[in-house]
């Protein structure tokens, strides 16, 4: 019953709501997606930091590709049967996730609407980027601090 009324609120959300890929490609898939996200930051935590020069193209490049990254279709990442319970070893992701898929959603839109704003400011200067960058920041740490075993 658990399995089913979860399935429904996952299939709600996501495009097709039918999940062909085992557990371990779809853990695979979703730890490949941050693996992405976290490049990106990187390179504008970097300068964030001051540990690079400040580059309005290069902040405003990766602030436009973690957009694209933040826009992408994630309930398929979060299919049932994907959690560090399921696939020990294999994931991070808490069984909690799929507890609270809704919980999980309001943490995705929170980091979805800092890195918009990001947008908006990434190439206008330093002092516009470190704000803004904390902003994201915080998102990410606000989700892991949930949803993210500190361990495999
Ligand atoms: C909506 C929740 C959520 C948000 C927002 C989020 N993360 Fe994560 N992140 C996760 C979960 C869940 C995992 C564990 C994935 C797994 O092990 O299957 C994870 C894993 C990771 C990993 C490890 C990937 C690997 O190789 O196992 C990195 C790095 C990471 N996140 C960075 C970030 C950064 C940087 C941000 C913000 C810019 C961010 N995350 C935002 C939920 C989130």
């Amino acid at each position: 019953m658990r399995k089913l009324l979860l399935s429904t609120v996952i299939a709600a959300t996501a495009a097709t709501g039918a999940f062909a890929q085992s557990a371990s490609d779809v853990a695979k898939a979703r730890r490949a997606f941050y693996t992405l996200v976290n490049f990106e930051m990187s390179t504008l935590g970097g300068m964030a930091q001051g540990k690079v020069d400040y580059d309005a193209d290069l902040a405003s490049q990766s602030a436009g590709d973690l957009m694209t990254l933040a826009s992408l279709h994630t309930a398929d990442y979060f299919a049932p049967g994907s959690s560090n319970e399921d696939i020990p070893g294999e994931t991070r992701a808490k069984s909690d996730i799929w507890d609270d898929m809704e919980g999980l959603q309001e943490k995705g839109m929170a980091f979805y609407q800092a890195v918009a704003e990001l947008n908006e400011v990434a190439g206008n200067g330093l002092e516009a980027l470190q704000p803004a960058m904390g902003k994201v920041g915080g998102t990410c740490k606000a989700c892991h601090d949930d949803f993210r075993a500190k361990d495999f």
